[in-house]
């Protein structure tokens, strides 16, 4: 059994991630704190640090949580663009770079990204933008982590439990139950897997 610490757990990836989890104690996280052990905005260095201080020990971050606005590029403006890339991307990349310092040594990162960076829809440009980043980020910075820590990203397609929400979006894409992507955060947080992107697509 591993400490885990889940975060945006009351969301419907974190709600899918939960699924995969089951056999580990699950500390669970989001910006409200609503329903979860603990708060934290991914977007604040400093909530994340004083998150993983409160915790102490833990072998395993799994973050969901990646807030992207969606628009037309043209119409996109700097603010848009800043707000995703500082929550999908840096919030991300944030919890690994702070985080590296508290995990267990052998502990492991697991990040979300998203499908559209693989197959584009119209006005998820930042979406796409920022998954790709944090593909990319996963597979380059593996290679430098210490202590032999791991890290991957899930790379979803749309989950069932999302359809009502995205479905009139995603003409021609078939969603997949979140059991299915909570394989692939337990792929990642038992395996021995690294710098790898899980793909869950139909
Ligand atoms: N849903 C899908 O089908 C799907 C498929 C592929 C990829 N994804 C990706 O998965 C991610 C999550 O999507 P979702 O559908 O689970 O969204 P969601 O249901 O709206 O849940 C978002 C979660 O993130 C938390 N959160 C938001 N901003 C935060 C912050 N700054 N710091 C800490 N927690 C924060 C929220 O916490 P509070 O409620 O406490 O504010 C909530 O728990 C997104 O990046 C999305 O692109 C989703």
């Amino acid at each position: 059994m591993k400490n885990v610490i889940l975060i945006g757990a009351q969301g419907k990836m974190g709600q899918a991630a939960l699924t995969g989890l089951s056999s580990h104690r699950v500390i669970t996280a989001s910006r409200s704190g609503k329903g979860c052990d603990y708060q934290v905005d991914i977007t604040d260095e400093e909530s994340i640090r004083r998150l993983f201080e409160t915790v102490g020990d833990f072998d395993a971050v799994v973050n969901t949580v990646g807030f992207c606005e969606y628009a037309d590029f043209v119409d996109m403006t700097e603010q848009q663009w800043m707000t995703t890339v500082m929550s999908k991307m840096m919030g991300q990349i944030n919890l690994v770079r702070i985080g590296q310092e508290y995990i267990a040594d052998k502990g492991s990162f697991t990040l979300i990204s998203g499908i559209l960076n693989i197959k584009p829809i119209p006005m998820a440009i930042a979406d796409a933008t920022t998954s790709g980043a944090i593909d990319t980020f996963v597979k380059c910075v593996a290679y430098e982590l210490p202590r032999g820590i791991r890290i991957n990203a899930v790379n979803p397609t749309v989950l069932e439990e999302a359809w009502d929400v995205y479905g009139d979006m995603m003409p021609g894409f078939e969603p997949v139950p979140g059991h299915l992507v909570g394989k692939a955060f337990e792929r990642s947080v038992d395996g021995f897997i690294t710098g790898e992107v899980i793909f869950v697509d139909a």
